[in-house]
């Protein structure tokens, strides 16, 4: 008989964004006439930049001839990609990150997914609450947590973020061997001080924890005082690795290529306490599990760091946060507390009302998806999410639909 990882049955639900995709599509289906607006989903609404497609194009036509054709290259990424990223992400800020540190992959879910993998089962994990599903997830199905109970699973530690600490969790009294911090934030967009950073670095190396720092969203930081990486923090190469994503600062959702860092310097430890290498670790695993990104992606990728892919990004990014700007004005409008949207493409937004109902209300009477922010994590009832990523007239269209829905509603 074979039998199923019995882990997967705790799993509470459905993914939350097939939850929602569900729910859209029944009611396009009773509505089939209503022009939905959908700023649920972070998806990429913009051309890859021009940088990029001449060099697919370019690597494209390499893979039509035999003198230039490329098979199997490295697990790790080819060199070129690495030390482009390795040179404009993090020398440039003054973080000592060499390109043998990073590993290119298709992905930063399946990277923060993964990456579980090595560590024991008996570690305790901590989130943010609200959070992005995928590391909770994940810890479920390996079996490092206990039941779903009360919006919660057992064994997890929450770190709760709200109003009161501005969404950005403080290291806990109690000790914790691996924490996912995610900053520019999804779900609630907000960002972490140096200081902060600060904090958890020295409390991940008093306690010999592990930082997994998502900056998925670290094209969108506006301010040059903020930390762009974790590695800016000193120390943070012995305690942290750093997962990057070309979705959402170039338009890579589809195209797929992100990367991971995991410094030489980085430390886990064995059961009897002596140290383990992180970085050779996750290289067994990678050259086991993944052979590498496709040549023409890498060389798109590597575009993005060319000046003109610079500026490209810049401004694309720049046009989100237009967007978010719009939304977050519409909704202050409202007289609604609103977080979030000014380094990232995220809003925040609190409805003081059941979120799922929320969500609900808009769909039927504005014919706009946003994301409840109960699917994120019990901190995150009574909120809402929009993404930014759509076109501006869609945006406009949105929000003039949600003042009108909301004003005649009185809220
Ligand atoms: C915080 C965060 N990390 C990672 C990802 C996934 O990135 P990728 O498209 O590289 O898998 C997302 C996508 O929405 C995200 O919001």
């Amino acid at each position: 008989m074979i039998t199923i990882n019995r882990h997967y049955d705790k799993l509470h639900a459905n993914y939350l964004f097939s939850t929602i995709s569900r729910r859209v599509a029944e009611f396009q289906k009773a509505n089939p006439t209503a022009n939905i607006i959908k700023m649920g989903i972070g998806d990429f609404t913009k051309a890859l930049p021009a940088a990029c497609i001449t060099a697919f194009h370019r690597s494209v036509d390499e893979m039509a001839s035999d003198a230039t054709f490329r098979g199997y290259g490295p697990e790790q990424g080819y060199d070129f990609l690495r030390e482009a990223a390795a040179r404009v992400e993090f020398t440039s800020r003054g973080a000592s990150i060499s390109a043998d540190e990073i590993f290119i992959s298709d992905g930063a879910k399946c990277d923060t997914g993964n990456i579980q993998e090595l560590f024991s089962t008996d570690s305790v994990v901590a989130v943010q609450d609200p959070v992005y599903p995928v590391y909770v997830d994940t810890n479920v199905m390996a079996g490092r947590t206990g039941e779903w109970s009360e919006g919660r699973y057992g064994g997890l530690v929450y770190l709760e973020s709200g109003e009161e600490n501005g969404f950005v969790a403080e290291p806990p009294e109690i000790p914790v061997d691996l924490v996912y911090l995610c900053f520019p934030n999804n779900p609630t967009g907000t960002v972490a001080s140096s200081a902060t950073l600060e904090r958890w670095v020295e409390y991940a190396k008093h306690h010999r924890a592990l930082i997994l720092f998502d900056a998925a969203y670290a094209a969108y930081i506006r301010d040059d005082a903020l930390p762009h990486t974790i590695y800016e923090i000193p120390g943070a190469e012995e305690v942290a690795v750093e997962f990057r994503s070309f979705s959402k600062t170039a338009g890579f959702t589809g195209t797929r290529c992100a990367y991971t860092v995991i410094p030489k310097r980085c430390r886990a430890f064995a059961a009897d306490g002596s140290e383990r290498s992180l970085h050779e670790l996750w290289n067994r695993r990678h050259t086991t599990k993944f052979n590498g990104v496709s040549y023409p992606v890498q060389r798109a990728a590597e575009a993005v760091y060319s000046a003109e892919g610079l500026k490209e990004i810049r401004s694309l990014a720049d046009f989100f946060l237009g967007n978010a700007k719009i939304i977050r004005e519409g909704f202050e409008r409202l007289g609604l507390k609103v977080y979030g949207g000014v380094h990232s493409p995220y809003i925040w937004v609190r409805t003081g009302s059941d979120s799922w109902e929320f969500f609900d209300r808009l769909l039927s009477d504005a014919h706009v998806v946003c994301t409840p922010g109960a699917g994120f994590g019990r901190c995150g009832e009574g909120y809402v999410r929009f993404s930014a990523f759509n076109a501006r007239s869609a945006i406009e269209e949105a929000m003039a639909r949600i003042e009108r829905v909301m004003t005649a509603e009185g809220t």
